[in-house]
């Protein structure tokens, strides 16, 4: 017999199999481990699986040993026989040599299989089906959003895990908190953003777009319809400033320059979503001066509100939702119109299409039954001619308006475009204007612009599609309806956030 290393009790069946357990959890970690250092471009939810799952089988192979240990314990004291652990194999006879043959190529089989398994397991917790998909409920709203974005082929993880050892340890944390939330059933809804532990940062979005490549100007046009019965057409053309680091493409000036590469900005925000912003102050990087921008009504309190902490605008400040675009109802009705998805020939579509879309709905199936129920109802009161003559109009709007409600409102995970403020322009939320409301003030006297020409230039605007008035300069802003100087005087989503 072979020497024991180990006191006896630890010699039986259970603690040896816990032993067993144990031992291949923990050197299929030190494979996985392996694997991931290794691999220059490992897969990122590979711990979720080294450092989640597999523990499980670790710890309790582990608790099994003394387990064992105790009742084996027990057994001497009541005065049993020790357990029998030794049986011996004779290779000289046939059936004992074949099944020994047989067993060891099957458990060799099986542990290759294994590795491999587990290997495709963390390939497919990188997807974008894993993180879309497998908690189906909680992320339909970001996933469906994702798809009809810009960076459809982008994954999940290539945004929300960026690279280096900071990020890896942080995902990891909260991705096994978050295993834990949707098995208990204890997540918000909707999630709370900014999100904590997985936000991105400019690291992770220079890895595809650095400042030296993005284009100088971009040219949007967009088609608006107003609330009459005509559905009347309205264009608005903008020439943004984009603007980066690259000089051989145009002036290395606007948007993106001035944030980003020449100058700091820090700020204060008094609430979580970083709405209010009171205090703005921007460093030069090469002459190190510094200018702080405080609001008017902020003036009295500013000292208070210095001894906050400071926020570094990044890319996330201006861009949070590149990917989950929850659009407003009268962007949704507008692009549907323009695109000929929903007819003009309706009488006030435009007006009835936005009702309809806002309502609160209790589930998607409501939603849609009452889009048609409600839309049906009015053009048969109103309209009843209109629906005889052209009796396909209203089938293929409703159609539409059903479809984009899918894409847009999420009524399980309470997701539509109020609940997340999108930063990147100033029409229904405030955006550039927490800052650019021409109210921020500097002790010289100089203040954050809100000239309708300094992040834009407007070629033209109008109903006709075609321009009439083409400028390079910049036209004087003509907001589409009669409101006086109110649309200048205060900020846009004072009358446009409910839409
Ligand atoms: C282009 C980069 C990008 C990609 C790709 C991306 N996200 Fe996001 N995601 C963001 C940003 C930016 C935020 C907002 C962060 C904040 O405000 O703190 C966000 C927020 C979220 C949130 C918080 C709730 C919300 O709607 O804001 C969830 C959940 C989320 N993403 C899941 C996903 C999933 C699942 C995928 C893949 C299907 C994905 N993301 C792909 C950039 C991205
Ligand atoms: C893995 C690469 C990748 C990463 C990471 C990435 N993007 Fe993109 N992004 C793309 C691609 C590809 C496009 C589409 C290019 C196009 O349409 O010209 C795009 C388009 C965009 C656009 C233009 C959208 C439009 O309407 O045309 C913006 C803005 C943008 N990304 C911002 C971001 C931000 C902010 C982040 C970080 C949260 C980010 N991206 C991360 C690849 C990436
Ligand atoms: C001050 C706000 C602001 C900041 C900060 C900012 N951007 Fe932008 N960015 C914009 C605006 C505004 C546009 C043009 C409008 C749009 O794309 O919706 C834009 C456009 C873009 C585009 C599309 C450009 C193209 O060539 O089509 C990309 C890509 C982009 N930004 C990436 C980034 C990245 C990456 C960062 C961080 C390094 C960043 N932005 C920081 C405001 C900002
Ligand atoms: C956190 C506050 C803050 C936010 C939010 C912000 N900016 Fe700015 N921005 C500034 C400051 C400060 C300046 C510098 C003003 C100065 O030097 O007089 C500036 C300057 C600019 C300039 C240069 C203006 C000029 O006079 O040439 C542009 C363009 C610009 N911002 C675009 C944007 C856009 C577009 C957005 C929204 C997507 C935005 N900013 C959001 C703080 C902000
Ligand atoms: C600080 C920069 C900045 C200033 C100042 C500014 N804008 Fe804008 N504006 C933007 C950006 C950025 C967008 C694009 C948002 C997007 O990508 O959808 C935009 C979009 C728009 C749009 C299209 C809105 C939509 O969502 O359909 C209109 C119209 C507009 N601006 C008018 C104005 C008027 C009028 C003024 C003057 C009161 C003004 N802007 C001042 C940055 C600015
Ligand atoms: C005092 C309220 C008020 C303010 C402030 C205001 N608007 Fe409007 N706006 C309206 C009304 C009312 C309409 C007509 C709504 C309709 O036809 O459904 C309208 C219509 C529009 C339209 C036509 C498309 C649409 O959505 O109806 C555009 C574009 C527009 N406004 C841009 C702006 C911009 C940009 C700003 C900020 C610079 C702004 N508005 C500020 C009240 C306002």
């Amino acid at each position: 017999m072979t020497k024991r290393r180990l006191p006896g009790i630890f010699y039986n069946p259970l603690s040896v199999g816990g032993a067993a357990l144990a031992s291949v959890s923990l050197l299929t970690i030190v494979f996985l481990t392996l694997v991931e250092v290794l691999q220059a471009h490992s897969p990122a939810y590979i711990g979720i699986v080294s450092y989640v799952i597999l523990p499980v089988p670790l710890v309790i192979g582990l608790l099994l040993i003394p387990l064992g240990a105790l009742r084996e314990r027990r057994r001497l004291r009541r005065g049993q026989p020790a357990s029998k652990l030794s049986f011996t194999v004779d290779l000289a006879v046939p059936h004992q040599r074949n099944v020994l043959t047989a067993f060891s190529s099957i458990t060799a089989i099986l542990l290759l299989f294994t590795a491999y398994g587990s290997y495709r397991t963390f390939e497919w917790t990188e997807s974008v089906e894993f993180c879309g998909t497998t908690c189906h409920s909680v992320m339909e709203p970001e996933h469906t959003a994702y798809q009809n974005s810009p960076h459809a082929r982008v994954k999940c993880v290539d945004c929300h895990v960026g690279p280096g050892a900071g990020w890896y340890v942080r995902s990891k944390l909260s991705g096994a908190y978050q295993v834990y939330a949707v098995l208990a059933n204890v997540y918000p809804r909707p999630i709370p953003t900014p999100i904590k532990n997985l936000r991105p940062a400019q690291e992770t979005c220079e890895q595809c777009h650095w400042p030296s490549h993005f284009a100088a100007e971009k040219k949007y046009v967009n088609t608006y319809f107003k609330s009459d019965s005509a559905n009347t057409r309205w264009t608005v053309a903008l020439l943004m400033k984009i603007g980066g680091g690259n000089e051989d493409r145009g002036p290395a000036g606007g948007i993106h320059w001035h944030m980003n590469i020449a100058n700091e900005v820090t700020y204060v925000a008094t609430d979580d979503q970083r709405q209010t912003i009171p205090v703005v102050r921007i460093k030069s990087r090469s002459t190190g001066v510094t200018t702080e921008f405080v609001a008017g009504d902020a003036l009295e309190g500013a000292d208070t509100l210095r001894a906050r902490p400071w926020a570094s605008m990044d890319c996330i400040d201006c861009h949070n939702r590149p990917s989950h675009i929850y659009r407003p109802p009268a962007r949704i009705v507008d692009q549907s119109l323009a695109r000929s998805r929903v007819s003009t020939a309706l009488p006030h579509i435009r007006e009835k299409a936005m009702e309809v879309l806002k309502l609160d709905y209790t589930t998607r199936e409501a939603a849609t039954d009452s889009i048609a129920g409600l839309l049906r109802e009015f053009y048969e009161r109103e309209y009843p001619q209109l629906l005889e003559s052209q009796p396909a109009l209203l089938p293929a709007a409703i159609q539409e308006l059903q479809a984009q409600y899918g894409r847009n409102f999420f009524p399980r995970m309470k997701v539509r475009w109020s609940v997340y403020p999108n930063n990147i322009g100033h029409m229904t939320d405030l955006g550039c204007f927490r800052c650019h409301d021409g109210n921020h003030r500097s002790a010289d006297g100089r203040v954050i612009s809100k000239d309708c020409n300094s992040c834009h230039t407007l070629l033209y605007q109008g109903t006709a599609p075609v321009p009439q008035t083409l400028s390079v300069a910049g036209l004087p802003f003509e907001h589409p309806e009669d409101v006086g100087d109110a649309w200048n005087e205060a900020p846009c989503v004072e009358c446009h956030s409910g839409q």
